[in-house]
Order: structure tokens, then C-alpha cells, then sequence
């Protein structure tokens, strides 16, 4: 339905509604908390949507909004983070931040498409994804949950992963309504510690976090999910001025907004800026906040305060309003159910978009020749727990970390994911190599550790892969870290192979970048896999064996040390010293990194006044291979201070080998505008440097002075 009409529908149902009614369809209840009972109680009460309830059960719900006096359909939502997989069917695709590696907004259209259609086919038409927060701070439990760090290419794979969701109409029956969250600026929380204190300028907001949400806006996000921190003392979902001055009069930001989980509560029992559940309700509301996740006491607290006239009835129709207006736009009145597709969980069409999204975003970080393994290898040991740990591997939001009820029991509750040592076994077996597999250390020491086994089958093979990383209790919400080294013995075993004096490949199976140290200093080879979804241990083992040329590169800087932190490309000049305290100033891996069996070379870098930029992209390599070329500018004088290097673009581009291309990006004057003083956005005449090239560092890059 358009727009408009549903406005006017929308209007017109608002008036029919009681203050009771109304209060009811802001609320949104979790089946988690109470059950099938307490759920039919508040479908019945008219409350507007429920979370975390799938298939049947979120059927019969619906079925008894729809007797309501007005029938007015609820909303179904859903964690659908990196697939549908809080079902035990669904396809599960990278991470956001494993699928940031790939670098490119297609294959997060696509694991948003696909997503989506999984979601719909279970009944339901909502999922509060993609996150949009910034990992700099790389401490923080959520970092998997990003694509990155920078804000141009979080912008540019939000956008794309929202598209995919929703496709061109929200009524379709195969797509789903997106969430941007958690707005704003979440992720920078002081210290790594999640849903804390955000100490932020507005004018950094603006320059800085703001500018993936704005890409969502305009991508057309239906919703925003507001953040659990706090920024200068006032908790972001009682922050009026981002949610209606930024979002709805600057953004012009047109759906509906949700709180974060029973953050309406805790603005009395946790952040104490609200005496009672009452005046809480009456903030959260005046803020801006449409829908109230979780925290049923906001129905006696909001009709409370509208009883004593604490609060105008206009907040609650205005809410009320947007939320309808998106209900009828989905046209959920006539159809409340989405259908999807019956019966596509894990089809192969499905299953061929995770394993592409996984191949995709297989990160090559260092090679010494020891990739691609091929001839002469004729043993191959593979070594770690993370190397068969396919809960490490699917990483966070799946059935392994929020087990939802399936009442749906017929559906198989495996899928065929292919783990790092099942990959390998897989290759190995088709090239007669003699594969063997040793845990050797679990990452979280549980006293079982065999170093001695894993040492044996490394000395009797002709090279070892080593997979390290991090397992489920080390990362996600409530799980922060202050020390990012490797757990356990990791280190050792390390060094206990490598005094073999065997190649080593090392592989990086999680959720972050973590301080690698000598697995990767020492190593022959190491590649990132962060956490890869279904298919990452085929992707993987393809790479190691050269079936694909791998092309990820890094959407986030690697620390050499905890206490390096934060360590992101996009740095302010002007430090003492030209290091990190005691550390080096450079990052161990940085933004922008990545090799393949290729190498690249760039030249003749030009740009017209109309801003479009030529570069020539040369694959000196032996094969063919996708390079990403990153566009930087620094803008050489500015009222305030700018960062070193800020990425503005990026194109993919594959070349066969010896093969050069002119590779044409459009730039915009926007690009180059900064935030001033004023909190302004601003472009200032004056020179510009421009880089084009393979990564951020600065080696990687070649430049020209252009005047603005
Ligand atoms: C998280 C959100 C999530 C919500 C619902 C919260 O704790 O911060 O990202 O969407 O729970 O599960």
C-alpha cells in the first residue's frame, strides 16, 4: 500500500481506538517471558507485537489479535541476526562483521534476501537487524554483530542488507521489515563495556556514528531500535533531541522507533533518571519511542500518567500512528500473515548464498608461499578446537546462544555445515592426502588438554593447520573482555608446533579480532575466518587449497596488544610520540588488509572536477583475482580536526592474470565535508589528498592533491 493512503488509514483507525487500546499497541511482549498463556492474554489485550515466538505459536496469536474489537494484526519480531537462527532450520550465513570482509553490499543484500524469506515463511515480518554500532573498541562483546569499523562501509553494507529484507514493497510475502540499531553510537561505550556510559560529542556523533543510520533512512529502514547506553547523562532512549530533532526533522526518518530490550524499566531500576514505571513510561514515550520491547508495566504506567495528566494523549497517538501506519503499509490488515515460501529453510538456492557469502568473506592475511597448499604436501594436520567447533564457527544469535522454542518439531533440527577439519578432510580425501585432526587445547581450559597429540601428528605431517580463536561464552551481550589474547593454551601449542619446524597456517575462527601474537607473527600463513556461518569450513579450506583465490579484506584493524586498543585507521593526528603509549602506533592487521594468490598494483590516478576518479588496477599475479579498491581522502587543512585517512568509496574489480583495467568510481562533494564547530556539515575550500589503493595503510596507497 502507499504511503499516503496508509497514513490516512491509519488516521482513521487511530480514532476508533480507546486509550486503553492504544496504549496496548505500543507495547511489544516477549514470549520468552511467561508463555503461550501470558502471550494470549496480552493478543487479546490488543498489545501491537511479540518477539522471539516462531511458526504455530506465533500463528495462534495472531489469530486471536485478529478477533480483537478492531482486529488489528500483530507484529512479529525476531532476532534474525546473520540468518533466521534463533530456528533450528534456518540457513546460517557470516556474521555481519565476518561478511563485512567480503567488502561488498551484494552478498549483504543477498544473506538479507535470503534471511528474510526464511523469517516469512515462519509467520513472521520483522527482524531487528542489521546493527549499525561501530566496533572501535574491540573489547566490547558485540563486535561480531558490526560490520566494522568504519562508517562509510557499515553505511554501505547497512543499506544493502535493509534492501534485501524488504525488498521494493513491505507487503510482499517473502521479505520482512528491517531494524537499524542500536541508535546511536552503542558500540564507542567507554572501556569495551556494553550498554554503558558514551562519552561523545554531538559533533562526533554527527561526524562519526550517525552517518551509517542515515544511509538506513534513506535505504528506506522502517524501523530503529534505540540504544541502552547513555550519552552526557541522558540514557539514549530518553533522549528526545536524537530520536525527533536528528532522526524525524533532519533525517526525515518516517517509520517507527522500538526501544531496546525492557529499556524502559530500566530507566528506573538501573540508570535511576525515572522514580516509577509511570514517569519512565511518560519519557521513554516523549522521546520518541513508538514501541516498548518487553516492559509490560508501561500499560498501567502510561495509562497512570494520562489519567493524572502527566503526559498529552497526542505522544501516544503519534506513536500509535507511525506503528499502524507501517501495519497497514505492509498491509497486514488484509494478510496477517506473512507466507514465504513454504518449505525453503535450507534450500539449496539458500544454502548456495551462505557458502558464496562465506567464500566471499575469507580473509588472506599473511603468505610466505605456504598458500595455496598443493604439491609435495602428502600428511596434513589440522589442529585447535575451533577447527571442529561448529558452534564457534556459527558464532553468536543462533539456536546454540538463544534457544527459542521450534514448535514446529518435523523440521530437522541439523544443518550440513561443514567445519575447518571437515573441509580439509573433504579436499584431502578427493586428493589422496592423509588428513588428522587433534583438538589439542580447548580454548577455555577445561583440563583435557593433549598437547602431546597434537605435536605427534604435526610431526608426522607435511604442514599444519592451526585453528585458534574464541568460543560462545567469550563474546556476545554480557560478555565483554579486557584481555583479548588468545585463551587457554593457544600460544604454547603454538610454539610447541612450531618447534617442528612444520609450516603452520594459522586460522582465525572468532567473533573479533583478538592479539594474535606469534600464531600470527611466527605463522607461514594466516587467514581470517571470524565466524563464517554454515559453509566457513569449506570457504576455508578452499582458500588453504587454492579451489578460490580468497578476496576478503578486513572491515577492522587488528590490535597487537589489549592495551593498544583502540586501534581503528580513521585516527585523529597529533598524538606524542608516534606511538601507542609503548606500543607501535600501527595496528598488527589493519583496515582495508587482505591478500590473495594475486598481487595488485595501482597507477594514474586522476580526478575531474566532476569528481569522478580513475585509477589503473593491474593484477601482476599468476591467476585471476577480485581486488577491492578503497578510496581515501584527507583534507590537508580544516577548521577542526579530521581524521588521517577517511574512506569515501570502494568498487570491486576481477582480472585475469596480467590483466589491467581504468577502474572509474564517482565521488560526490560530500565526501569530503567534515562536521564543524557548529555541528555543521560543512565542505571547506582547500586541498584534499586522495588515495586510492589496496588497503589503508599507507604503503598500500597512491595520491594526488585535488583543490575543493
Ligand atoms: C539486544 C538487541 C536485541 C534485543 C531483542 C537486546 O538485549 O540489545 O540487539 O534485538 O535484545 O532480543
Amino acid at each position: 500500500m502507499k504511503r499516503q493512503l496508509a497514513v490516512e488509514k491509519a488516521k482513521e483507525l487511530l480514532e476508533k481506538m480507546t486509550t486503553e487500546e492504544k496504549v496496548a499497541q505500543m507495547i511489544q511482549v516477549t514470549y520468552t517471558d511467561g508463555g503461550r498463556e501470558e502471550a494470549l492474554k496480552w493478543a487479546k489485550m490488543g498489545a501491537g507485537s511479540f518477539l522471539h515466538v516462531l511458526g504455530d505459536d506465533a500463528r495462534e496469536l495472531q489469530r486471536e489479535a485478529m478477533k480483537t474489537r478492531l482486529g488489528i494484526p500483530v507484529i512479529f519480531g525476531i532476532d534474525c541476526i546473520h540468518g533466521h537462527g534463533l530456528n533450528t532450520s534456518a540457513t546460517i550465513f557470516p556474521s555481519q562483521l565476518t561478511c563485512a570482509c567480503s567488502w561488498n553490499p551484494e552478498v549483504a543484500r543477498v544473506m538479507g534476501e535470503v534471511s528474510a524469506r526464511e523469517v516469512a515463511t515462519d509467520g513472521l515480518h520483522w527482524t531487528f537487524s542489521p546493527v549499525l554500532c561501530l566496533a572501535r573498541d574491540t573489547r566490547w562483546g558485540r563486535v561480531n554483530e558490526t560490520f566494522g569499523e568504519d562508517p562509510y562501509l557499515a553505511g554501505e553494507l547497512g543499506a544493502a542488507i535493509i534492501k534485501g529484507y524488504q525488498g521494493d514493497d513491505l507487503s510482499d510475502d517473502e521479505h520482512i521489515l528491517a531494524c537499524a540499531k542500536h541508535y546511536l553510537a552503542y558500540g564507542e561505550a567507554t572501556g569495551g563495556r556494553d550498554a554503558y556510559d558514551t562519552e561523545v560529542t554531538e559533533r562526533k556523533v554527527r561526524e562519526v556514528f550517525l552517518p551509517p543510520f542515515q544511509k538506513a533512512v534513506e535505504a528506506g529502514c522502517a524501523t530503529i531500535m534505540t540504544a541502552y547506553g547513555f550519552t552526557d547523562g541522558t540514557p539514549l532512549t530518553a533522549d528526545r533531541h536524537i530520536m525527533h530533532d536528528i532522526l524525524r526533522d533532519e533525517l526525515n526518518f518516517d517509520g517507527f522507533v522500538i526501544t531496546d530490550w525492557d529499556n524502559t524499566q530500566s530507566l528506573v531500576w538501573l540508570q535511576h533518571i525515572a522514580a516509577d514505571i509511570s514517569e519512565a513510561s511518560v519519557m521513554a514515550a516523549s522521546a520518541g519511542n513508538d514501541m516498548i520491547m518487553t516492559t509490560k508495566g508501561f500499560y498501567e504506567g502510561m495509562l497512570n500518567a494520562l489519567k493524572e495528566g502527566k503526559v498529552d494523549i497526542s505522544v501516544v497517538d503519534e506513536a500509535v500512528l507511525h506503528i499502524l501506519t507501517i501495519k497497514y503499509e505492509m498491509e497486514l490488515f488484509d494478510k496477517p500473515e506473512k507466507k514465504g515460501e513454504p518449505g525453503c529453510f535450507g534450500k539449496e538456492e539458500h544454502l548456495d548464498a551462505a557458502r558464496d557469502a562465506a567464500r566471499k568473506s575469507v580473509t588472506l592475511l599473511r603468505n610466505n608461499g605456504m598458500l595455496p597448499l598443493g604439491n609435495g604436501i602428502k600428511k596434513i594436520a589440522v589442529i585447535g578446537e575451533n577447527a571442529d567447533n561448529v558452534r564457534a564457527q556459527y558464532g553468536d544469535w543462533t539456536y546454540f546462544t538463544h534457544p527459542v522454542p521450534d514448535p514446529t518439531n518435523s523440521r530437522p533440527a541439523h544443518r550440513p555445515y561443514v567445519t575447518l577439519w571437515e573441509g580439509v578432510k573433504e579436499i584431502c580425501d578427493q586428493e589422496g592426502i592423509e588428513a588428522s585432526y587433534a583438538k589439542g587445547c580447548a580454548v577455555i581450559p577445561k583440563g583435557e588438554d593433549d598437547l602431546e597429540e597434537a605435536v605427534r601428528i604435526a610431526k608426522d605431517a607435511d604442514a599444519i593447520i592451526y585453528a585458534v580463536g574464541d568460543v560462545i561464552p567469550q563474546f556476545g551481550e554480557f560478555s565483554d573482555r579486557a584481555d583479548l589474547n588468545l585463551s587457554g593454551k593457544q600460544y604454547e601449542l603454538f610454539e610447541l608446533l612450531k618447534a617442528t619446524g612444520k609450516p603452520i597456517c594459522t586460522v582465525l575462527i572468532s567473533s573479533k579480532p583478538l592479539c594474535m601474537g606469534i600464531t600470527a607473527e611466527q605463522a607461514d600463513a594466516v587467514v581470517c575466518g571470524f565466524n563464517g556461518g554454515m559453509f566457513a569450513g569449506q570457504a576455508l579450506a578452499e582458500a588453504i587449497f587454492g579451489k578460490i583465490n580468497p578476496s576478503g579484506r578486513l572491515p577492522i584493524s587488528f590490535p597487537h596488544h589489549s592495551g593498544q586498543i583502540p586501534v581503528y585507521y580513521n585516527q585523529m593526528p597529533g598524538w606524542h610520540g608516534g606511538k601507542y603509549n609503548d606500543m607501535p602506533k600501527t595496528p598488527l592487521f589493519a583496515f582495508g588488509e587482505g591478500m590473495g594468490y594475486s598481487a595488485f598494483e595501482y597507477e594514474n590516478l586522476t580526478c575531474g572536477s566532476d569528481l569522478q576518479v580513475s585509477v589503473t588496477v593491474k593484477n601482476v599475479g599468476k591467476v585471476e583475482g577480485t581486488e577491492t579498491v578503497q578510496i581515501y581522502q584527507n583534507d590537508c587543512v580544516s577548521s577542526v580536526l579530521t581524521p588521517v585517512r577517511r574512506l569515501i568509496a570502494f568498487t570491486q574489480v576481477t582480472l585475469g592474470a596480467g590483466e589491467s583495467k581504468e577502474v572509474q568510481i564517482q565521488l560526490k562533494k560530500d565526501d569530503f565535508a567534515l562536521i564543524n564547530k557548529k555541528c555543521e556539515k560543512v565542505v571547506e575550500p582547500g586541498e584534499f589528498i586522495l588515495y586510492a589503493g589496496h588497503s589503508s595503510k599507507e604503503e598500500d596507497l597512491i595520491s594526488i592533491t585535488i583543490k575543493m
